[in-house]
Protein backbone atom coordinates (compact mmCIF):
# COMPACT_ATOMS: atom_id res chain seq x y z
CA UNK A 1 0.00 0.00 0.00
CA UNK A 2 1.64 3.38 -0.39
CA UNK A 3 1.56 5.98 1.77
CA UNK A 4 -0.21 8.93 0.45
CA UNK A 5 1.86 11.64 -1.19
CA UNK A 6 0.53 14.30 1.05
CA UNK A 7 1.82 12.32 4.21
CA UNK A 8 5.37 11.72 2.33
CA UNK A 9 6.06 15.32 1.59
CA UNK A 10 5.11 16.12 5.12
CA UNK A 11 8.41 14.49 5.95
CA UNK A 12 10.24 16.01 3.54
CA UNK A 13 9.15 19.42 4.22
CA UNK A 14 9.88 19.19 8.36
CA UNK A 15 13.22 17.07 7.94
CA UNK A 16 16.16 18.67 5.52
CA UNK A 17 18.34 16.22 4.33
CA UNK A 18 21.03 16.77 6.12
CA UNK A 19 19.60 16.82 9.51
CA UNK A 20 18.50 13.01 8.57
CA UNK A 21 21.75 12.37 6.82
CA UNK A 22 24.20 14.32 9.60
CA UNK A 23 22.67 11.52 12.75
CA UNK A 24 24.85 9.08 10.93
CA UNK A 25 27.43 11.10 8.61
CA UNK A 26 29.53 14.17 10.11
CA UNK A 27 28.57 16.77 7.83
CA UNK A 28 30.44 19.72 7.02
CA UNK A 29 28.93 22.55 4.90
CA UNK A 30 30.96 23.57 1.89
CA UNK A 31 28.78 26.23 -0.42
CA UNK A 32 25.54 25.23 -1.00
CA UNK A 33 26.04 21.35 -0.10
CA UNK A 34 27.42 19.65 2.54
CA UNK A 35 29.86 17.16 2.04
CA UNK A 36 30.84 14.03 4.56
CA UNK A 37 32.82 10.64 4.44
CA UNK A 38 30.78 8.27 2.17
CA UNK A 39 28.48 6.03 4.50
CA UNK A 40 29.04 3.46 1.61
CA UNK A 41 32.63 3.16 1.53
CA UNK A 42 35.55 3.62 3.70
CA UNK A 43 37.18 6.16 2.40
CA UNK A 44 39.59 9.04 3.68
CA UNK A 45 38.46 11.87 1.08
CA UNK A 46 35.37 13.29 1.63
CA UNK A 47 33.15 11.99 -1.47
CA UNK A 48 29.24 11.97 -0.33
CA UNK A 49 27.01 15.33 -1.19
CA UNK A 50 24.07 16.70 1.09
CA UNK A 51 22.37 19.17 -1.05
CA UNK A 52 19.10 20.39 1.26
CA UNK A 53 17.47 22.55 -1.91
CA UNK A 54 17.50 19.52 -4.52
CA UNK A 55 16.45 17.50 -1.63
CA UNK A 56 18.55 14.96 -2.07
CA UNK A 57 22.25 13.31 -1.37
CA UNK A 58 24.87 11.85 -3.87
CA UNK A 59 27.85 9.86 -3.20
CA UNK A 60 30.49 10.23 -5.93
CA UNK A 61 32.52 7.22 -5.15
CA UNK A 62 29.94 4.69 -5.25
CA UNK A 63 27.35 6.78 -7.10
CA UNK A 64 24.45 5.88 -4.74
CA UNK A 65 21.84 8.75 -4.80
CA UNK A 66 18.75 9.24 -3.04
CA UNK A 67 16.08 11.53 -0.74
CA UNK A 68 15.63 10.95 2.90
CA UNK A 69 14.02 7.82 2.53
CA UNK A 70 16.25 6.25 0.43
CA UNK A 71 19.77 7.16 3.21
CA UNK A 72 18.08 5.33 5.45
CA UNK A 73 16.82 2.36 3.55
CA UNK A 74 20.48 2.10 2.19
CA UNK A 75 22.61 2.90 5.23
CA UNK A 76 20.35 1.64 8.12
CA UNK A 77 18.90 -1.51 5.58
CA UNK A 78 15.39 -0.66 6.45
CA UNK A 79 12.21 -1.16 4.17
CA UNK A 80 10.36 1.74 2.80
CA UNK A 81 7.73 1.64 5.31
CA UNK A 82 10.30 1.63 8.22
CA UNK A 83 11.90 4.15 6.69
CA UNK A 84 9.00 6.58 6.64
CA UNK A 85 7.68 5.20 10.43
CA UNK A 86 11.31 6.00 11.66
CA UNK A 87 11.08 9.56 9.72
CA UNK A 88 7.62 10.60 11.00
CA UNK A 89 8.48 10.03 14.62
CA UNK A 90 11.59 12.00 14.02
CA UNK A 91 9.46 14.29 12.33
CA UNK A 92 7.43 14.87 15.29
CA UNK A 93 4.28 13.30 13.16
CA UNK A 94 1.78 10.04 14.10
CA UNK A 95 2.73 7.00 12.82
CA UNK A 96 0.41 6.32 9.47
CA UNK A 97 -2.15 3.93 9.43
CA UNK A 98 -3.61 2.73 6.47
CA UNK A 99 -7.16 2.33 5.96
CA UNK A 100 -9.93 1.89 3.34
CA UNK A 101 -10.06 5.69 4.12
CA UNK A 102 -6.72 6.34 2.84
CA UNK A 103 -6.95 4.76 0.07
CA UNK A 104 -9.46 6.91 -1.37
CA UNK A 105 -8.07 9.84 0.52
CA UNK A 106 -4.88 9.43 -1.48
CA UNK A 107 -7.47 9.04 -5.18
CA UNK A 108 -8.67 12.10 -4.14
CA UNK A 109 -5.69 14.28 -3.45
CA UNK A 110 -5.08 13.43 -6.93
CA UNK A 111 -8.22 14.48 -8.61
CA UNK A 112 -8.19 17.10 -6.32
CA UNK A 113 -4.22 18.29 -7.24
CA UNK A 114 -5.07 17.37 -11.29
CA UNK A 115 -8.00 19.84 -11.59
CA UNK A 116 -5.97 22.96 -10.08
CA UNK A 117 -3.28 22.20 -11.99
CA UNK A 118 -5.74 22.17 -15.32
CA UNK A 119 -7.64 25.20 -14.25
CA UNK A 120 -3.97 27.23 -13.86
CA UNK A 121 -2.56 26.13 -16.87
CA UNK A 122 -5.52 26.31 -18.74
CA UNK A 123 -5.85 30.32 -17.90
CA UNK A 124 -2.39 30.89 -17.34
CA UNK A 125 -2.23 29.97 -21.29
CA UNK A 126 -5.33 31.69 -22.08
CA UNK A 127 -3.57 35.24 -20.08
CA UNK A 128 -0.46 35.15 -22.66
CA UNK A 129 -1.89 33.96 -25.69
CA UNK A 130 -5.21 34.90 -26.04
CA UNK A 131 -6.06 38.57 -27.46
CA UNK A 132 -9.61 38.71 -25.27
CA UNK A 133 -7.05 38.55 -22.54
CA UNK A 134 -4.86 41.49 -23.85
CA UNK A 135 -6.76 43.99 -20.63
CA UNK A 136 -6.03 41.84 -18.12
CA UNK A 137 -2.19 41.47 -19.29
CA UNK A 138 -1.70 45.41 -19.87
CA UNK A 139 -3.05 45.76 -16.11
CA UNK A 140 -0.21 43.84 -14.87
CA UNK A 141 2.02 44.87 -17.52
CA UNK A 142 0.94 48.57 -15.76
CA UNK A 143 1.92 46.99 -12.58
CA UNK A 144 4.82 47.00 -13.74
CA UNK A 145 5.44 42.99 -13.80
CA UNK A 146 7.77 41.18 -16.29
CA UNK A 147 6.74 38.16 -18.43
CA UNK A 148 8.89 36.35 -16.46
CA UNK A 149 7.37 36.89 -13.71
CA UNK A 150 4.18 36.27 -14.56
CA UNK A 151 4.83 33.21 -15.82
CA UNK A 152 6.57 31.96 -13.19
CA UNK A 153 3.58 32.87 -10.60
CA UNK A 154 1.65 31.26 -13.86
CA UNK A 155 -0.69 34.38 -13.27
CA UNK A 156 -3.88 33.60 -15.36
CA UNK A 157 -6.90 35.60 -16.13
CA UNK A 158 -10.66 33.68 -15.91
CA UNK A 159 -12.64 35.59 -18.84
CA UNK A 160 -15.83 36.22 -17.49
CA UNK A 161 -17.84 33.59 -19.98
CA UNK A 162 -15.98 30.88 -19.81
CA UNK A 163 -17.08 28.28 -17.83
CA UNK A 164 -14.56 24.96 -17.17
CA UNK A 165 -17.03 23.00 -15.70
CA UNK A 166 -18.09 20.64 -18.54
CA UNK A 167 -14.48 20.76 -20.10
CA UNK A 168 -13.11 19.70 -16.49
CA UNK A 169 -16.16 16.97 -16.52
CA UNK A 170 -14.26 15.02 -19.33
CA UNK A 171 -11.29 14.36 -17.27
CA UNK A 172 -12.25 14.77 -13.73
CA UNK A 173 -15.76 13.52 -11.64
CA UNK A 174 -18.50 15.44 -11.14
CA UNK A 175 -18.06 15.21 -7.29
CA UNK A 176 -14.51 16.00 -7.27
CA UNK A 177 -15.00 19.20 -9.26
CA UNK A 178 -18.10 20.13 -7.56
CA UNK A 179 -16.10 19.89 -4.25
CA UNK A 180 -12.47 21.43 -5.30
CA UNK A 181 -14.23 25.35 -4.57
CA UNK A 182 -13.40 26.52 -7.59
CA UNK A 183 -16.96 26.55 -8.10
CA UNK A 184 -20.39 27.60 -6.35
CA UNK A 185 -23.60 26.20 -7.16
CA UNK A 186 -26.62 28.80 -8.64
CA UNK A 187 -29.60 27.49 -7.36
CA UNK A 188 -32.01 29.80 -9.43
CA UNK A 189 -30.51 29.15 -12.50
CA UNK A 190 -29.36 25.71 -11.61
CA UNK A 191 -25.80 25.79 -13.00
CA UNK A 192 -22.27 25.60 -11.54
CA UNK A 193 -20.66 28.89 -11.88
CA UNK A 194 -17.23 29.75 -11.55
CA UNK A 195 -16.26 31.94 -8.49
CA UNK A 196 -13.16 33.40 -10.01
CA UNK A 197 -14.86 34.60 -13.40
CA UNK A 198 -13.51 38.10 -14.53
CA UNK A 199 -10.42 37.91 -12.08
CA UNK A 200 -6.50 37.95 -12.32
CA UNK A 201 -5.57 34.36 -10.79
CA UNK A 202 -2.97 33.71 -8.42
CA UNK A 203 -2.92 30.25 -8.02
CA UNK A 204 -1.65 28.90 -4.04
CA UNK A 205 1.05 26.01 -4.35
CA UNK A 206 1.22 23.42 -1.76
CA UNK A 207 4.47 23.13 -0.24
CA UNK A 208 5.80 20.19 -2.69
CA UNK A 209 4.53 22.67 -5.69
CA UNK A 210 1.24 21.82 -7.37
CA UNK A 211 -1.60 24.09 -7.23
CA UNK A 212 -3.88 23.62 -4.01
CA UNK A 213 -6.13 27.25 -4.12
CA UNK A 214 -6.18 30.48 -5.84
CA UNK A 215 -7.01 33.93 -4.88
CA UNK A 216 -8.20 36.26 -7.74
CA UNK A 217 -8.31 39.81 -7.77
CA UNK A 218 -11.03 42.36 -9.39
CA UNK A 219 -8.94 44.91 -11.94
CA UNK A 220 -11.21 47.58 -11.50
CA UNK A 221 -11.21 49.98 -8.76
CA UNK A 222 -14.05 50.84 -5.96
CA UNK A 223 -15.87 48.23 -7.46
CA UNK A 224 -19.03 46.28 -5.90
CA UNK A 225 -16.90 43.30 -5.16
CA UNK A 226 -14.53 42.03 -2.85
CA UNK A 227 -10.81 42.93 -3.95
CA UNK A 228 -9.86 39.47 -3.54
CA UNK A 229 -11.41 36.36 -2.38
CA UNK A 230 -9.86 33.22 -1.88
CA UNK A 231 -10.83 29.22 -2.42
CA UNK A 232 -12.51 27.78 0.70
CA UNK A 233 -10.75 25.72 2.33
CA UNK A 234 -11.28 22.09 1.24
CA UNK A 235 -10.15 18.94 2.65
CA UNK A 236 -6.68 19.85 1.43
CA UNK A 237 -6.11 23.17 1.74
CA UNK A 238 -6.61 24.38 5.18
CA UNK A 239 -5.47 28.44 5.01
CA UNK A 240 -3.42 28.31 8.35
CA UNK A 241 -1.18 25.78 7.53
CA UNK A 242 0.08 27.55 4.24
CA UNK A 243 1.94 30.50 3.17
CA UNK A 244 1.60 31.47 -0.33
CA UNK A 245 5.20 30.89 -2.45
CA UNK A 246 6.63 28.65 0.30
CA UNK A 247 7.21 26.02 -2.49
CA UNK A 248 9.80 28.18 -4.25
CA UNK A 249 10.86 30.33 -1.12
CA UNK A 250 11.51 27.10 0.70
CA UNK A 251 14.06 25.86 -2.03
CA UNK A 252 16.34 29.24 -1.72
CA UNK A 253 16.69 28.01 1.92
CA UNK A 254 20.55 27.44 1.54
CA UNK A 255 20.91 30.38 -0.39
CA UNK A 256 18.98 32.96 2.46
CA UNK A 257 19.49 33.15 6.23
CA UNK A 258 15.91 34.89 6.06
CA UNK A 259 12.98 35.24 4.90
CA UNK A 260 10.11 38.11 4.20
CA UNK A 261 6.62 37.41 5.66
CA UNK A 262 4.26 39.76 3.41
CA UNK A 263 0.56 40.20 3.71
CA UNK A 264 -0.56 39.86 -0.17
CA UNK A 265 -0.22 37.98 -3.11
CA UNK A 266 1.11 40.98 -4.91
CA UNK A 267 3.39 41.51 -2.56
CA UNK A 268 5.70 38.51 -2.81
CA UNK A 269 4.92 39.04 -6.88
CA UNK A 270 6.46 42.55 -6.44
CA UNK A 271 9.44 41.65 -4.63
CA UNK A 272 10.15 38.46 -6.55
CA UNK A 273 10.05 41.11 -9.77
CA UNK A 274 12.18 43.44 -8.23
CA UNK A 275 14.85 40.38 -7.39
CA UNK A 276 13.78 39.64 -3.95
CA UNK A 277 12.51 35.67 -4.01
CA UNK A 278 13.04 34.62 -0.39
CA UNK A 279 9.53 36.00 0.48
CA UNK A 280 6.32 34.54 1.33
CA UNK A 281 2.85 36.08 2.20
CA UNK A 282 0.21 34.71 4.37
CA UNK A 283 -2.57 35.62 2.56
CA UNK A 284 -4.57 37.83 4.83
CA UNK A 285 -4.75 35.54 7.75
CA UNK A 286 -4.01 36.09 11.16
CA UNK A 287 -0.47 34.31 11.76
CA UNK A 288 0.04 30.23 12.79
CA UNK A 289 2.14 28.62 14.91
CA UNK A 290 2.35 26.30 12.15
CA UNK A 291 2.91 28.77 9.36
CA UNK A 292 5.54 29.90 12.18
CA UNK A 293 6.97 26.60 12.76
CA UNK A 294 7.09 25.95 8.66
CA UNK A 295 9.68 29.31 7.93
CA UNK A 296 11.74 27.79 11.14
CA UNK A 297 12.38 24.60 9.62
CA UNK A 298 14.01 26.09 6.49
CA UNK A 299 15.08 29.53 7.65
CA UNK A 300 17.14 31.14 10.61
CA UNK A 301 15.74 34.41 10.63
CA UNK A 302 11.46 35.98 9.39
CA UNK A 303 11.55 39.40 8.67
CA UNK A 304 7.31 40.23 8.91
CA UNK A 305 7.13 42.98 6.77
CA UNK A 306 3.15 44.51 7.02
CA UNK A 307 2.02 46.99 5.60
CA UNK A 308 2.71 50.37 6.38
CA UNK A 309 -0.73 51.65 8.16
CA UNK A 310 -2.80 50.71 10.77
CA UNK A 311 -4.14 46.79 9.99
CA UNK A 312 -1.05 46.14 9.19
CA UNK A 313 0.77 47.65 12.23
CA UNK A 314 -2.05 45.79 14.42
CA UNK A 315 -1.49 42.50 12.30
CA UNK A 316 2.24 42.67 13.50
CA UNK A 317 1.42 43.14 17.02
CA UNK A 318 -0.76 40.08 16.97
CA UNK A 319 1.85 38.29 14.70
CA UNK A 320 4.51 39.24 17.47
CA UNK A 321 2.42 38.52 20.13
CA UNK A 322 1.77 34.93 18.63
CA UNK A 323 5.38 33.85 17.24
CA UNK A 324 7.13 35.22 20.76
CA UNK A 325 6.45 31.52 21.50
CA UNK A 326 8.64 29.58 18.58
CA UNK A 327 11.82 32.00 19.49
CA UNK A 328 14.78 30.08 19.72
CA UNK A 329 18.20 30.42 20.08
CA UNK A 330 19.10 30.04 16.84
CA UNK A 331 16.33 31.69 15.48
CA UNK A 332 15.28 35.08 15.02
CA UNK A 333 12.29 37.01 14.23
CA UNK A 334 12.30 40.81 13.75
CA UNK A 335 10.02 43.09 12.23
CA UNK A 336 10.06 45.52 9.55
CA UNK A 337 7.35 48.38 9.63
CA UNK A 338 7.29 50.54 5.78
CA UNK A 339 6.73 54.61 5.24
CA UNK A 340 3.05 54.81 5.92
CA UNK A 341 0.82 54.13 2.73
CA UNK A 342 3.61 51.93 1.24
CA UNK A 343 3.15 48.15 0.93
CA UNK A 344 6.19 45.72 0.03
CA UNK A 345 5.10 45.63 -3.49
CA UNK A 346 4.52 49.67 -3.75
CA UNK A 347 7.91 50.51 -2.25
CA UNK A 348 10.08 48.11 -4.22
CA UNK A 349 8.59 49.09 -7.48
CA UNK A 350 8.66 52.78 -6.69
CA UNK A 351 12.38 52.18 -4.77
CA UNK A 352 14.09 49.24 -5.95
CA UNK A 353 16.36 46.47 -4.59
CA UNK A 354 18.74 48.11 -3.01
CA UNK A 355 16.68 50.95 -1.56
CA UNK A 356 14.41 48.04 0.28
CA UNK A 357 17.50 46.57 1.40
CA UNK A 358 19.10 49.08 3.23
CA UNK A 359 15.59 50.44 4.15
CA UNK A 360 15.60 46.84 5.99
CA UNK A 361 18.88 47.45 7.38
CA UNK A 362 18.42 50.52 9.24
CA UNK A 363 14.98 49.95 10.33
CA UNK A 364 14.21 46.51 11.14
CA UNK A 365 13.60 45.79 14.95
CA UNK A 366 14.12 42.66 16.93
CA UNK A 367 10.64 40.85 18.10
CA UNK A 368 11.37 41.33 21.80
CA UNK A 369 12.65 45.14 21.37
CA UNK A 370 8.92 45.72 18.85
CA UNK A 371 6.86 44.01 21.84
CA UNK A 372 8.55 46.56 24.22
CA UNK A 373 8.01 49.57 22.44
CA UNK A 374 4.21 48.89 21.65
CA UNK A 375 3.09 48.30 24.90
CA UNK A 376 5.19 51.53 26.03
CA UNK A 377 3.40 53.63 23.36
CA UNK A 378 0.47 52.60 25.46
CA UNK A 379 1.46 53.81 28.74
CA UNK A 380 1.44 57.26 30.36
CA UNK A 381 3.93 56.12 32.59
CA UNK A 382 1.45 56.14 35.67
CA UNK A 383 1.66 52.99 38.26
CA UNK A 384 -1.73 51.38 37.48
CA UNK A 385 -0.39 51.52 33.27
CA UNK A 386 3.20 50.43 34.18
CA UNK A 387 2.26 47.69 36.74
CA UNK A 388 -0.53 46.50 33.67
CA UNK A 389 2.68 46.64 31.04
CA UNK A 390 4.50 44.73 33.31
CA UNK A 391 2.42 42.28 34.01
CA UNK A 392 1.63 41.48 30.13
CA UNK A 393 5.72 42.08 29.36
CA UNK A 394 5.55 38.89 32.45
CA UNK A 395 3.11 36.80 30.09
CA UNK A 396 4.74 37.14 26.84
CA UNK A 397 7.91 36.07 27.70
CA UNK A 398 6.55 33.64 29.90
CA UNK A 399 5.14 32.14 26.89
CA UNK A 400 8.13 31.53 25.25
CA UNK A 401 8.55 27.87 24.89
CA UNK A 402 12.84 27.69 25.39
CA UNK A 403 14.12 28.26 28.66
CA UNK A 404 17.19 30.27 27.38
CA UNK A 405 15.54 32.77 25.42
CA UNK A 406 12.29 33.08 28.28
CA UNK A 407 14.67 33.66 30.44
CA UNK A 408 16.64 36.45 28.66
CA UNK A 409 13.67 38.01 27.09
CA UNK A 410 12.24 38.62 30.57
CA UNK A 411 15.47 40.08 31.72
CA UNK A 412 15.41 42.52 28.98
CA UNK A 413 11.68 43.33 29.96
CA UNK A 414 12.68 44.12 33.47
CA UNK A 415 15.66 46.25 32.51
CA UNK A 416 13.44 48.28 30.05
CA UNK A 417 11.00 48.66 33.31
CA UNK A 418 13.18 49.80 35.52
CA UNK A 419 14.00 52.66 32.97
CA UNK A 420 10.84 53.99 33.16
CA UNK A 421 11.20 53.97 36.89
CA UNK A 422 14.24 55.53 38.04
CA UNK A 423 13.69 55.59 41.23
CA UNK A 424 12.73 51.61 42.03
CA UNK A 425 15.84 49.99 43.69
CA UNK A 426 17.56 48.54 40.74
CA UNK A 427 18.29 51.72 38.99
CA UNK A 428 19.21 51.84 35.09
CA UNK A 429 22.57 50.49 35.89
CA UNK A 430 21.01 47.26 35.94
CA UNK A 431 19.20 47.77 33.04
CA UNK A 432 21.78 48.39 30.42
CA UNK A 433 24.02 45.28 31.97
CA UNK A 434 21.46 43.05 30.57
CA UNK A 435 20.65 44.17 27.55
CA UNK A 436 24.04 44.30 26.63
CA UNK A 437 23.87 40.98 28.13
CA UNK A 438 21.08 39.82 25.28
CA UNK A 439 22.57 40.81 22.39
CA UNK A 440 25.90 39.31 23.01
CA UNK A 441 24.63 36.03 23.93
CA UNK A 442 22.98 36.17 20.40
CA UNK A 443 25.64 36.70 18.50
CA UNK A 444 27.50 33.47 20.31
CA UNK A 445 24.38 31.68 19.61
CA UNK A 446 24.82 32.43 15.98
CA UNK A 447 28.30 31.57 16.17
CA UNK A 448 27.86 27.96 18.09
CA UNK A 449 25.24 26.78 16.29
CA UNK A 450 27.91 24.13 14.80
CA UNK A 451 28.47 23.09 18.45
CA UNK A 452 25.99 20.68 19.85
CA UNK A 453 23.33 21.14 22.88
CA UNK A 454 25.07 19.15 24.54
CA UNK A 455 28.27 20.39 24.44
CA UNK A 456 26.87 24.10 25.12
CA UNK A 457 25.05 22.83 28.14
CA UNK A 458 27.98 20.54 29.51
CA UNK A 459 30.15 24.26 29.22
CA UNK A 460 27.40 26.15 31.06
CA UNK A 461 28.09 23.43 33.72
CA UNK A 462 31.71 23.72 33.70
CA UNK A 463 32.14 27.40 33.29
CA UNK A 464 30.20 27.57 36.91
CA UNK A 465 32.19 25.27 38.76
CA UNK A 466 35.31 26.88 37.16
CA UNK A 467 33.97 30.19 38.66
CA UNK A 468 32.00 28.99 41.84
CA UNK A 469 34.73 26.68 43.35
CA UNK A 470 34.46 27.67 46.81
CA UNK A 471 30.55 27.35 46.32
CA UNK A 472 30.96 23.26 44.87
CA UNK A 473 33.26 22.60 47.45
CA UNK A 474 30.44 23.35 50.25
CA UNK A 475 27.42 21.99 47.89
CA UNK A 476 30.04 18.87 46.23
CA UNK A 477 26.56 17.10 46.83
CA UNK A 478 25.45 19.11 43.23
CA UNK A 479 27.96 17.50 41.07
CA UNK A 480 26.42 14.10 42.01
CA UNK A 481 24.88 12.54 39.25
CA UNK A 482 25.68 14.65 36.07
CA UNK A 483 24.79 13.38 32.93
CA UNK A 484 27.58 14.62 30.72
CA UNK A 485 27.63 12.84 27.47
CA UNK A 486 30.74 13.94 25.57
CA UNK A 487 34.41 12.43 26.41
CA UNK A 488 35.86 16.13 26.58
CA UNK A 489 33.26 17.13 29.15
CA UNK A 490 33.41 14.24 31.10
CA UNK A 491 37.16 14.51 31.28
CA UNK A 492 37.35 17.86 32.21
CA UNK A 493 34.08 17.23 34.95
CA UNK A 494 36.18 14.44 36.68
CA UNK A 495 39.38 16.68 36.86
CA UNK A 496 37.23 19.41 38.68
CA UNK A 497 35.82 17.11 40.89
CA UNK A 498 39.40 16.05 42.32
CA UNK A 499 40.60 19.40 42.75
CA UNK A 500 37.18 20.13 44.70
CA UNK A 501 37.91 16.92 46.77
CA UNK A 502 41.58 17.35 47.55
CA UNK A 503 41.11 20.23 49.30
CA UNK A 504 44.32 21.78 47.77
CA UNK A 505 44.92 25.31 47.31
CA UNK A 506 42.86 25.98 43.98
CA UNK A 507 44.96 28.42 41.28
CA UNK A 508 42.63 29.27 38.62
CA UNK A 509 45.72 29.82 36.38
CA UNK A 510 47.36 26.36 36.37
CA UNK A 511 44.11 23.97 35.91
CA UNK A 512 44.77 21.06 34.49
CA UNK A 513 42.71 21.86 31.79
CA UNK A 514 43.65 21.90 27.77
CA UNK A 515 43.89 25.49 26.91
CA UNK A 516 41.60 25.05 24.04
CA UNK A 517 38.87 23.68 26.24
CA UNK A 518 39.17 26.04 28.52
CA UNK A 519 38.89 28.93 25.88
CA UNK A 520 35.61 27.18 24.37
CA UNK A 521 34.16 26.63 27.56
CA UNK A 522 34.76 30.84 28.47
CA UNK A 523 33.57 31.31 24.65
CA UNK A 524 30.04 29.46 24.66
CA UNK A 525 28.98 29.16 27.76
CA UNK A 526 26.03 31.17 27.64
CA UNK A 527 25.07 31.02 31.55
CA UNK A 528 28.54 33.12 31.89
CA UNK A 529 26.17 36.18 31.04
CA UNK A 530 24.07 35.52 34.44
CA UNK A 531 26.55 34.13 36.00
CA UNK A 532 28.06 37.27 37.63
CA UNK A 533 24.42 38.39 38.67
CA UNK A 534 24.20 34.97 40.74
CA UNK A 535 27.50 35.14 41.83
CA UNK A 536 26.72 36.38 45.32
CA UNK A 537 23.48 34.66 45.70
CA UNK A 538 24.24 30.93 46.79
CA UNK A 539 20.47 30.42 46.39
CA UNK A 540 20.10 31.35 42.76
CA UNK A 541 23.52 29.86 41.99
CA UNK A 542 21.85 26.36 43.11
CA UNK A 543 18.44 27.34 41.41
CA UNK A 544 20.10 27.65 38.24
CA UNK A 545 22.84 25.02 38.43
CA UNK A 546 20.24 22.47 39.30
CA UNK A 547 17.60 23.82 36.14
CA UNK A 548 20.72 23.24 33.73
CA UNK A 549 21.67 19.86 35.23
CA UNK A 550 18.18 18.67 34.51
CA UNK A 551 18.24 20.46 30.94
CA UNK A 552 21.32 18.33 30.71
CA UNK A 553 19.37 14.66 31.80
CA UNK A 554 16.57 15.37 29.17
CA UNK A 555 19.34 15.68 26.47
CA UNK A 556 21.10 12.84 28.04
CA UNK A 557 17.32 10.74 28.01
CA UNK A 558 16.70 12.27 24.08
CA UNK A 559 19.86 10.89 23.05
CA UNK A 560 19.36 7.78 24.80
CA UNK A 561 15.40 7.42 23.49
CA UNK A 562 16.56 8.19 19.97
CA UNK A 563 18.79 5.33 19.70
CA UNK A 564 17.05 3.00 20.65
CA UNK A 565 14.02 4.21 18.71
CA UNK A 566 16.41 3.47 15.60
CA UNK A 567 16.80 0.01 17.33
CA UNK A 568 13.29 -0.46 17.59
CA UNK A 569 12.31 0.60 14.01
CA UNK A 570 14.60 -2.26 12.88
CA UNK A 571 14.10 -4.93 15.45
CA UNK A 572 10.64 -4.15 16.15
CA UNK A 573 11.10 -5.56 19.84
CA UNK A 574 8.88 -5.52 23.10
CA UNK A 575 12.11 -4.80 25.27
CA UNK A 576 13.40 -2.42 23.08
CA UNK A 577 9.75 -0.33 22.94
CA UNK A 578 9.53 -1.05 26.70
CA UNK A 579 13.05 0.60 27.64
CA UNK A 580 11.71 3.58 25.30
CA UNK A 581 8.41 4.18 27.27
CA UNK A 582 10.50 3.78 30.52
CA UNK A 583 12.73 6.00 29.35
CA UNK A 584 9.85 8.62 28.31
CA UNK A 585 8.67 8.26 31.80
CA UNK A 586 12.04 8.97 32.99
CA UNK A 587 11.89 12.29 31.39
CA UNK A 588 8.52 13.05 32.73
CA UNK A 589 9.33 13.28 35.95
CA UNK A 590 12.70 15.18 35.18
N1 LIG B 1 -7.18 39.87 1.17
C1 LIG B 1 -8.30 39.06 1.06
N2 LIG B 1 -9.53 39.59 0.87
C2 LIG B 1 -9.70 40.94 0.74
C3 LIG B 1 -8.59 41.78 0.85
C4 LIG B 1 -7.34 41.21 1.06
O1 LIG B 1 -8.16 37.84 1.15
N3 LIG B 1 -10.90 41.42 0.53
C5 LIG B 1 -5.86 39.28 1.39
C6 LIG B 1 -5.21 38.94 0.07
O2 LIG B 1 -4.47 37.76 0.25
C7 LIG B 1 -4.31 40.10 -0.18
C8 LIG B 1 -3.85 40.48 1.22
O3 LIG B 1 -4.99 40.19 2.02
O4 LIG B 1 -3.21 39.75 -1.00
C9 LIG B 1 -3.45 41.90 1.36
O5 LIG B 1 -4.52 42.76 1.01
P1 LIG B 1 -4.30 44.22 0.47
O6 LIG B 1 -3.20 44.88 1.20
O7 LIG B 1 -5.65 44.90 0.42
O8 LIG B 1 -3.93 43.98 -1.04
P2 LIG B 1 -2.53 44.06 -1.75
O9 LIG B 1 -1.72 42.88 -1.42
O10 LIG B 1 -1.91 45.39 -1.55
O11 LIG B 1 -2.97 43.87 -3.25
P3 LIG B 1 -2.97 44.95 -4.38
O12 LIG B 1 -1.60 45.53 -4.39
O13 LIG B 1 -3.30 44.15 -5.58
O14 LIG B 1 -4.02 45.97 -4.07
MN1 LIG C 1 -0.55 46.34 -2.77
Amino acid sequence: MKYPKEYIDEIKTRLKVSHVVSKHVQLKKRGKEFVGLSPFKNEKTPSFTVNDEKGFFHCFSTSEHGNIFDFLMKTQNLKFGEAVKTLALQAGMRPYTFSKADEEREKAWREYAGIYSHYVNFFHNELLNNSDSKLSLNYLKNRKLSLETIKSFKIGYVKKNLNLFANLEKKFTKKAIKECGIFYFDEKKNIFIDRFRGRIIFPINSISGPPIAIGGRIMEKNSFFAKYINSPETQFFKKGNNLYNIDKARALSNKFEQIFLVEGYMDVIGLNNNGIKNCVANLGTALTDKQISILNQFFNEIVICFDGDESGYKAAVRAAENSIKELRPEKQITFLFLPKGEDPDTYITKNGKEKFLNYHETNKILIHEFLFENLKKQSNNSPTSLAIIEKKLRYISGSIKDQYIKKYVLDYFLGKISQLTPNLSKGKKFAIKHVAALSETKKIYNESISISKEQLQEFSILYLVINNFNFFKNNSNLLIDLNFITTDGIEVLCKLAEIIKSNDEINLDMLPIEKSMLEKINKFASVKHISKNIQRDENKLREIFNEMKKDLKNLFLDKQIHELESKFSKDMDQTTLNEIIELKKLQNNN
